[in-house]
């Protein structure tokens, strides 16, 4: 599996010979080192419809032809934008596509869709365990600390865990470090932090803590790209 940042929450995961991009907040985010319409990807996964999420998804999914997963009602915005594959889930729900199986996990968080007419109701926010060619990993979105990540964990044997530590929005550095320990991945990759100067952390911090609870911390710059090794 390999794993590209681009600053934030998005990510680029190809793996099994298919890309899967996790949302893609490309063209307004100041981190992020290409543009929307430099990206190719076979799957959008979608977290929740805030903008620094959804991002430039329709654009990229209208260029690509790929498949938008999010839940119903952002992938049905999604349709109703012109977007011809769309796949809607819910909360506890799993799906095996042909790029890997997902699983929709909660996140305690907020979602709606910003248009220019005002705010779109975005259902619940969301995160995902993707299993593909033999990897897990779980990408929390943007989420506060909850104690049912013990349970995500739990059935889902985690290779790598996407963490926001961003503070403010979702978990800060300390709360993200006490969910390693509950969701127990052999690594973690920090993510919405530094984009903003509301959640600029120090990524080395949370290393220094994700050590302690036994995970390896790979911190990612904008840009980077880092393999994991199937166990
Ligand atoms: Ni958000
Ligand atoms: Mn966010």
């Amino acid at each position: 599996m390999r794993i590209r940042y681009f600053g934030h929450s998005a990510f680029l995961v190809e793996v099994g010979g298919k890309r899967i991009l996790f949302d893609p907040f490309l063209n307004g985010n100041p981190l992020s080192p290409v543009k929307a319409e430099e990206v190719e990807a076979d799957a959008i996964l979608l977290t929740h419809g805030h903008a620094d999420h959804f991002g430039d998804a329709v654009a990229i999914a209208k260029r690509t032809g790929a498949l938008i997963v999010a839940n119903h009602e952002i992938a049905t915005y999604c349709q109703n934008q012109g977007v011809e594959n769309v796949h809607g889930m819910n909360h506890g729900g799993g799906y095996k596509f042909d790029f890997g199986y997902v699983k929709m996990t909660p996140a305690w968080h907020t979602s709606s869709i910003e248009t220019p007419d005002g705010m779109l109701y975005g259902g619940h926010p969301g995160g995902f365990v993707l299993r593909a060619d033999g990897v897990t990993m779980y990408n929390a979105g943007d989420t506060g600390l909850f104690r049912d990540m013990e349970l995500i964990g739990e059935l889902h044997p985690i290779d790598v865990a996407l963490l926001p530590i961003g503070d403010n929005y979702t978990m800060g550095p300390v709360d993200a470090a006490h969910a390693v320990k509950m969701l127990k991945p052999r690594y973690v990759i920090p993510m919405h932090y530094n984009t903003f100067p509301v959640i600029e952390q120090d990524p080395d911090t949370f290393a220094r803590l994700a050590a302690k609870e036994g995970a390896k911390c790979q911190v990612l710059a904008p840009g980077e790209e880092w393999t994991l090794e199937t166990r």
